[in-house]
C-alpha cells in the first residue's frame, strides 16, 4: 500500500527547482548572507503582495509575535485576548513578554476565535486582541476591530488569503516549510501600514539599534536570512497558483463525499487551506483507520493552551472553553496539498467511510 503524506512540501516546489539552484548560487557567490539584496527585496515584494505599507523579515514566526508585541510596548500588567485553540506560539508569545494571554472561546463553525466572547473579556488592562487565521482561514476581523482595540494578527497559517494583514495594526508570519508560504528553514514576517510601528520593529530586531554602534532599546537578534529570503521571492511568485490548488483539493473533497461522513471546514472564498481539518465524533477511530491505511492525518491542539501545563499559572480551568475543548477532542486532518492527486483523496474518502460505516455496524 502507498504511503499518502499529509502534505508534500516537495511535490509543491519541484517546479521551482532551477530557480531555487539558481537563487542559492547567487547568495553563495554574493558573500552576502545577512541583510543582502534578497532580504531587502523580499519585504518589498512580500509588502506589495499583502497591500501594506512595510514588512520586517525575521527569524521565526514566534519571534515576530513577541517584537509585535514589544514594539507595541505590551508588557508586565497588560492583558491580551487570544483564542486556546491555536499553535502554543500565540500565547507563549505574550507570556514571553510577561503580560498575561486571556483565552476567548472559538465559534465552532468556523474554528477561529468568537468575538462576543472575546468582547466579554475585555477589562481595563486589556492591551490588544490577538486572532489567528486558523489553519488558513480568515478571523472575524469587523467584529474584533469593533471593540477598538490594536488587533494583532497572527497570520501565520494564512499568507495568501485575501485581506490579510490590511486591516489589523500589525501582523505576524510563520514561513516554516509547511506554512502556504514557506522557506526551506525557519523564516517569519511582521507587516503593517504603520511604519513608525515597522521601523520599531526593524531596530528590535537588530539588538535594538540602528546602526550596530549605539543601542537604543534592549532588543533581539531576529532576522531573515538571506538565503532564505531569496528562496522565499521564488515561493511568493508561485504562491497564487498554490493557493488555488488548495481550494481546488478542498472543494475536491466535498464533491467525493467527505462531507456526508464528517464535518467539512465551511468554505469561504477567503480560505486558503492551511489544512483541511474536520470534525466528527468518532475521531479517534479515522484517525486509526487512515494510519492503519498509512494516510497522513493529525489532531491540533489536543491540550488548547488554557490547559497547557506552562501556562496553569493563569488558573483557568478544565471546562472554561467548551466549544474549544470539545474540537479538541473532535478534530483531524486528511492530506491536503496543492497539486494532491485525485486518486490520494478518493483513497483518503475510501478509507474514512469505512471507518464510519464500521461504527455504524457496531
Ligand atoms: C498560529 C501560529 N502562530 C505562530 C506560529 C509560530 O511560527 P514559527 O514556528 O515560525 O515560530 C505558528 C507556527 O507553527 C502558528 O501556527
Amino acid at each position: 500500500m502507498q504511503q499518502i503524506p499529509l502534505v508534500d512540501v516537495k511535490a509543491q516546489f519541484a517546479s521551482v527547482r532551477s530557480e531555487l539552484e539558481a537563487r542559492f548560487a547567487d547568495v553563495l557567490d554574493s558573500g552576502r548572507y545577512i541583510r543582502g539584496p534578497h532580504f531587502q527585496a523580499f519585504q518589498e515584494e512580500a509588502a506589495a503582495y499583502l497591500g501594506v505599507k512595510g514588512s520586517v523579515g525575521v527569524a521565526n514566526g514566534t519571534d515576530a509575535l513577541v517584537l509585535a508585541l514589544d514594539a507595541l510596548e505590551i508588557g508586565p500588567g497588560d492583558e491580551v485576548i487570544c483564542p486556546a485553540f491555536t499553535f502554543y506560539a500565540t500565547a507563549e508569545a505574550i507570556a514571553r513578554r510577561g503580560a498575561t494571554p486571556v483565552f476567548a472561546d472559538i465559534d465552532p463553525a468556523t474554528l477561529n476565535v468568537d468575538a462576543d466572547d472575546a468582547a466579554a473579556k475585555v477589562t481595563a488592562r486589556t492591551k490588544a486582541i490577538m486572532p489567528v487565521h486558523l489553519f488558513g482561514r480568515p478571523a472575524p476581523l469587523d467584529d474584533l476591530l469593533g471593540l477598538g482595540l490594536p488587533v494583532i494578527e497572527d497570520a501565520a497559517q494564512a499568507f495568501g488569503a485575501p485581506g490579510i494583514a490590511q486591516r489589523g495594526r500589525i501582523s505576524t508570519f510563520s514561513f516554516f516549510p509547511t506554512k502556504n508560504l514557506f522557506c526551506l528553514g525557519d523564516g517569519g514576517l511582521v507587516a503593517s501600514n504603520d511604519e513608525e510601528l515597522l521601523e520599531r520593529v526593524r531596530v528590535l530586531a537588530f539588538h535594538g539599534s540602528r546602526d550596530k554602534i549605539d543601542f537604543d532599546f534592549v532588543g533581539y537578534n531576529s532576522r531573515l536570512d538571506e538565503l532564505q529570503a531569496a528562496f522565499l521571492r521564488v515561493f511568493l511568485t508561485q504562491l497564487d497558483g498554490w493557493t488555488q490548488g488548495r481550494r481546488d483539493a478542498a472543494a475536491r473533497y466535498a464533491e467525493l463525499g467527505l462531507g456526508d461522513l464528517v464535518e467539512l471546514p465551511q468554505d469561504e472564498p477567503g480560505h486558503v487551506y492551511h489544512l483541511f481539518v474536520c470534525r466528527s465524533p468518532e475521531r479517534d477511530r479515522i484517525v486509526a483507520a487512515l494510519k492503519e491505511a498509512k494516510i497522513g492525518t493529525a489532531t491540533y491542539y489536543v491540550t488548547p493552551l488554557h490547559l497547557q501545563p506552562a501556562l496553569r499559572f493563569l488558573g483557568n480551568e478544565p471546562g472554561s472553553l467548551p466549544e474549544t475543548e470539545r474540537v479538541a477532542t473532535e478534530n483531524f486532518s486528511v492530506p491536503l496539498w496543492p497539486g494532491i492527486p485525485a486518486e490520494a483523496q478518493e483513497r483518503v474518502v475510501d478509507v474514512v467511510r469505512s471507518a464510519v460505516g464500521a461504527v455504524a455496524r457496531v
